[in-house]
């Protein structure tokens, strides 16, 4: 017979301290919750309540499942950014905590911008910060691009769940050559941008295995391997940024806790960018660089 709730809450409890002992009571109520379809605060209330045969065969799926060090995300097919519930797979990265620092310096700057922006958001993986966007600046349209089609249905069903889908374009294709196919030329009407928002994989290769497990076994590489260094994506994205913006236009670029001065050094030898800064992240770490492209609104296409 299926245990009661607060039966099951124990068990599955035992279950994820073997694979951290600091998280599993946490885990294991958000786990049941989402097995019950109850807000966390409401599972204490059905304490008594037996569980049907296949929600507790579907808790000792999870249970093992995240014993092989699956990602939570993964098991529940969702995670909270910015206040904003999104659907994730394995196709996808599951979005960081940090990088809604990327999206908070954005809006404190974007939000002050006149007219109707266009912002494109280069490896949008699960849409994840264009969608918070989107959410909080109705008046911006969005160029969205992953090298990834399947992360990139994820996020087209996120920006259908939020009401936001409208506004947005899709495309396949490395960095920018959505906006310059040869033939097409796809997105040239999207052009200058207002503002490019990305956060690149950035990890360096050889450190790639050492990560936890969660990510290192079950993340899609493509959204973590920065190459040699970590850097060779956000390089590009800095040589590559400026020809797709506006004067004064925004560029915001998520890095790595340890890769600010290098960054910097780099976007400022590049002529079209002014006013390059990395700004940290709430642990004081170096996370965003932001810099604003050179010249007065003439666009690098006229
Ligand atoms: C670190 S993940 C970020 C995903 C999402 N923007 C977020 O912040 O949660 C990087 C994403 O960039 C994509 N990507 C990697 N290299 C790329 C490239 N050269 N051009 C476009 N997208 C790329 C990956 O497929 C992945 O979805």
């Amino acid at each position: 017979m299926a245990p009661s709730v607060a039966e099951a809450l124990a068990w599955l409890r035992e279950r994820l301290k073997e694979v951290d002992a600091d998280t599993a009571e946490t885990e294991a109520l958000w786990i049941v919750a989402h097995a019950l379809g109850l807000k966390p605060a409401r599972v204490w209330l059905e304490r008594r309540t037996p569980l049907a045969e296949e929600t507790w065969r579907w808790l000792q799926e999870v249970a093992k499942r995240r014993q092989a060090r699956e990602p939570l995300a993964y098991l529940l097919g969702e995670a909270e950014f910015f206040g904003v519930r999104l659907e994730v797979s394995p196709a996808v990265m599951v979005p960081r905590p940090e990088t809604e620092r990327l999206v908070e310096v954005a809006l404190e700057r974007l939000v002050e911008e006149k007219g109707r922006l266009r912002i494109a958001d280069i490896g949008t993986g699960s849409g994840a910060i264009a969608i918070a966007l989107a959410v909080h600046l109705p008046h911006a349209t969005f160029y969205a691009t992953d090298i990834s089609p399947e992360a990139l249905a994820v996020a087209q069903r996120n920006a259908q769940r939020h009401g936001v889908a409208e506004r947005f374009q899709w495309a396949i294709g490395s960095l920018f050559e959505p906006f310059r196919r040869p033939s097409g030329r796809e997105w040239e009407e999207g052009l200058p941008l207002d503002a490019i928002v990305s956060n690149p994989p950035y990890i360096p290769t050889a450190l790639l295995e050492a990560l936890q497990p969660e990510i290192s076994r079950y993340e899609p590489r493509q959204a973590l391997d920065g190459g040699a260094d970590g850097l060779e994506v956000v390089r590009a994205l800095l040589e590559q940024a400026p020809f797709f913006l506006k004067g004064r236009g925004w560029l915001f670029c998520e890095i790595g806790h340890d890769q600010g001065e290098r960054a910097l050094a780099w976007a400022r030898s590049q002529p079209l960018w002014e006013e390059v800064e990395v700004l940290p992240d709430w642990g004081g770490r170096s996370r965003v660089v932001v810099a604003r492209r050179a010249g007065e609104g003439a666009s690098p296409w006229a």
